[in-house]
């Protein structure tokens, strides 16, 4: 994608349509079209709207933010890849997958990343009815990883607030309480929130077409990771050999990805992406259930209710 920016009086005639900011940690959230835009990323969200073009073999890999992302593009990057890497070969061992598979609203900000990967992959954290239409359009294949609502809210509170001199309007700002970050999560106020809506727009999307989505949950992925790279490899239309499986090749791909091997990399253990977030910050705990170390019982059922009422007939619940 060309490196343009969008225009700023188009922006700002916008800005003056919209409520003012809701702050989530101090980080400015803007509801628009129905989600909570974080605000220093609107510009590149709208862009990105009118000027990406998909190409219909584009991978794109789609989530809220610290569902699984990180692990997603790392596992489609090498299943995609695999005749062009060997293992031991494999730039995740070098690069943080960030690197690799860049997102949808950074495209234009980082000018063309020179993609590393035929077909292309790309991430976005974009509900599905605000993608740009040539995603949904054309042929294009989305690949949307979800989790527990409560674990990606404990991991986002450890994302944003290690990360708040990227994230944080006023730098010196002194961190949200845990409550009242909950207390928003609860009415769907988290970038790209809320989240039954985004998980609703995926799922939804893949209930009318399950050969463009493929709808994954984390806890399934923590469950039979070989079976996933299966089922990714077989709906990114690249099914793994007889051949490849004899060789081990799924496992392989397994342990590569696999959170401690990604955790322990040089690559990952210090350093910036080039947006300023900690690289290490991206490998946690990869624990299903963390939440219970941070919640109270008073809290779980506070967010079970507010779970139930807004996915209640879906199969998306925890
Ligand atoms: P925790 O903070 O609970 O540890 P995202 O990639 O969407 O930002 O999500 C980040 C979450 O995924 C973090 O969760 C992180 O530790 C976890 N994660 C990152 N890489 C992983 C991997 N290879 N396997 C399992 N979980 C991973």
């Amino acid at each position: 994608m060309e490196k343009k920016d969008y225009p700023k009086d188009e922006i700002h005639e916008l800005l003056q349509t919209l409520d003012p900011p809701t702050y989530y940690d101090g980080s400015p959230l803007v509801k628009y079209n129905d989600f909570w835009s974080p605000l220093q990323f609107l510009r590149r969200l709208l862009y990105t709207q009118r000027y990406f073009e998909a190409k219909d073999d584009d991978v794109i890999l789609a989530s809220v933010p610290k569902s699984g992302t990180t692990w997603l593009k790392a596992l489609s990057f090498s299943i995609v890849n695999r005749t062009v890497y060997t293992i031991d070969q494999n730039p995740l061992l070098t690069c943080n997958p960030h690197a690799l598979v860049p997102f949808l609203e950074h495209l234009q900000h980082e000018g063309n990343p020179g993609f590393i990967s035929t077909p292309r992959i790309i991430a976005t954290h974009i509900p599905f009815n605000n993608v740009p239409d040539s995603i949904r359009e054309s042929k294009c294949r989305i690949i949307y990883i979800c989790r527990n609502p409560l674990d990606q809210f404990i991991s986002g509170r450890h994302f944003y607030q290690e990360n708040n001199h990227v994230f944080r309007e006023n730098k010196v700002e002194k961190d949200f309480e845990l409550c009242e970050a909950f207390d928003l999560f609860c009415q769907g106020i988290y970038p790209y929130g809320p989240f039954w809506d985004h998980m609703l727009g995926y799922w939804n999307a893949h209930l009318k077409n399950p050969e463009k989505v493929l709808f994954l949950k984390y806890e399934d992925l923590k469950g039979d990771i070989a079976l996933y790279i299966k089922k990714i490899a077989e709906f990114l239309g690249c099914p793994f050999s007889v051949e490849e499986e004899k060789q081990g090749l799924v496992e392989e791909i397994a342990k590569l990805c696999s959170f401690e091997n990604l955790k322990n990399l040089e690559v990952n253990k210090s350093g910036y992406l080039s947006n300023g977030v900690k690289s290490s910050s991206f490998f946690r705990k990869g624990e299903v259930r963390d939440w219970g170390n941070y919640l109270s019982p008073a809290m779980a059922q506070r967010f079970q209710k507010v779970m139930y009422s807004k996915l209640e007939g879906s199969e998306v619940l925890w």
